[in-house]
């Protein structure tokens, strides 16, 4: 059996990487999903660790990067294409600097969505940062030997994709379209441990106390409306607060991105749940 055939159904890895990606945590998250996902709903998409590993028969996944959600739907709708128009990127540390600079908003879905990717790969640390006009401003990566992305990768993720609807947003509107049974996992930019600790910064918006207290209402809504939903965040006495009488377990993460070096290490985060 080829290769790609015998992947289709099995777990698959995020195409790019994520600041709070979950891919190291799916070990400790197995025995947390529910037993059976038959609809999953993602509205902190990201890199999709979740998604990917639980490859569930339908899904809607939302996030409020545009560029990001743009470069799903590319790889989604036009994945032969988008493989032939990453062929002319280069990485070097000029050419880089040139791709960053141009205006997202003067080019095709296409060349956007090259243009994410290439900036996801070759930027540092596999960062998506931009600054409060929304401007990409992650330096070179220096990263000499890697590759883009794996052809078959991309094709897999793709096929991945075509059972699922891709919208762009606040986290409230993927909620919308919620429906009882349906599988919810909420994973929003952590509330920092530190006022220094933050990263924040994937979109030109914050996300601060006031967005934490209205995601928990949500889950709150959600809960009631018969959802079940899991919802990662730090551990913090005011997580904790806003969570108390949910089921909540903790987990150990490891954290890579601390611009202070602070926060590196094992540290304990939450997993809250309204399921056993
Ligand atoms: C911790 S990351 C999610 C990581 C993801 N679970 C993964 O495995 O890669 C949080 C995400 O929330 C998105 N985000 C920030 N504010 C948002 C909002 N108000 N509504 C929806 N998404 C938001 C960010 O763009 C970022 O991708």
């Amino acid at each position: 059996m080829p290769d790609c055939h015998r992947k289709q159904n099995l777990p698959l890895k995020p195409l790019i990487k994520w600041a709070g990606g979950k891919s190291r945590l799916i070990a400790q998250f197995l025995f947390l999903f529910p037993v059976k996902v038959n609809f999953l709903v993602e509205p902190f998409f990201g890199g999709g660790a979740v998604f990917f590993h639980l490859n569930p028969t339908g899904a809607i996944i939302s996030d409020k990067n545009e560029e990001l959600m743009n470069f799903y739907r590319v790889v989604r709708d036009h994945p032969v294409e988008l493989l032939a128009d990453l062929q002319r990127h280069v990485n070097t540390e000029e050419y880089y600097y040139r791709v960053r600079s141009l205006d997202p908003a003067q080019m095709t879905s296409l060349e956007r969505a090259s243009r994410f990717l290439y900036l996801n790969k070759y930027g540092y640390n596999g960062l998506w940062r931009v600054n409060s006009k929304g401007i990409h401003n992650v330096p070179y990566g220096r990263y000499k030997n890697k590759k883009l992305v794996h052809e078959q990768d991309l094709i897999l993720v793709s096929a991945r994709l075509k059972k699922t609807r891709i919208l762009c947003g606040d986290f409230s509107l993927a909620l919308e379209e919620t429906e009882p049974g349906m599988f919810v996992y909420l994973d929003p930019p952590y509330h920092p441990l530190s006022e220094t600790a933050r990263f924040t910064s994937y979109t030109s918006d914050s996300f601060g106390e006031e967005e934490q207290r209205r995601l928990a209402r949500a889950f709150q809504n959600l809960d009631q409306r018969g959802c079940r939903v899991m919802l990662s965040n730090s551990d913090t006495p005011f997580i904790r607060e806003l969570y108390r009488g949910y089921n909540i377990v903790e987990v150990k993460a490891r954290r890579a991105i601390n611009c202070k070096g602070e926060g590196r290490g094992l540290l304990t985060e939450l997993v809250i749940r309204n399921y056993h």
